[in-house]
């Protein structure tokens, strides 16, 4: 099934854009965990595609973790505020420098809850990746070391980012039209 034409009011990042910048974050990243060995986390699920592109540029000696994290449930498009976090398979976290990439800081619920898991089960570093940060809607406030691009309080979806869990697999992420929003 491919999506209708007017699904987007407006293309914000292309593809290319995307890989553009996750190749300069990785580059700054390389450089402040030289010689540390570092875990890096994907908080499914959106986080997938700008993680894999991400972890193409970073040659440190590291590992590669997966937390599920939600927030927003069914068709909405604002969170609960109720983060739900699962660890996919378990991993150490004591004494280790965790990075924790995000698709999209929103409220900044789902990244406190993150930091104050990984520091409460004694890991050395927490920081945050996301690729889109919306400092409009922040509701907490979470220090944010590597931002792909800020963006302003509109519902994107693609590339990785759903509406009601449809939409991921779009490859460069726009303005939802409102008239897709039920
Ligand atoms: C989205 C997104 C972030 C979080 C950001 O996840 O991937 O993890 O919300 O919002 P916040 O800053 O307001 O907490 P969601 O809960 O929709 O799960 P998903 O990644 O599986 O879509």
């Amino acid at each position: 099934m491919k999506y209708p034409k007017d699904l987007m009011n407006e293309v914000l990042f292309t593809r290319k854009q995307i890989v553009a910048r996750a190749k300069e974050l990785a580059k700054a990243i390389k450089k402040d965990y030289e010689n540390k060995p570092l875990t890096i986390v994907c908080t499914l699920k959106g986080a997938v595609f700008f993680f894999t592109d991400l972890m193409r540029y970073i040659d440190n000696d590291c590992n590669i973790e997966f937390m599920k994290a939600s927030s927003y449930i069914g068709n909405t498009t604002t969170s609960s505020g109720q983060v739900k976090l699962t660890k996919i398979m378990d991993f150490e976290i004591k004494n280790r420098d965790i990075l924790i990439v995000e698709d999209i800081v929103d409220t900044g619920y789902t990244c406190q809850e993150m930091i104050n898991f990984f520091q409460e089960n004694g890991c050395n570093s927490v920081k945050i990746c996301t690729l889109l940060n919306k400092p409009s809607r922040r509701k907490v406030d979470v220090d944010i070391a590597y931002v792909g691009f800020e963006i302003s309080d509109k519902f994107v979806i693609g590339y990785g980012l759903d509406y009601n869990e449809i939409y991921r697999n779009i490859p460069l992420v726009g303005v939802i039209n409102p008239k897709y929003i039920k």
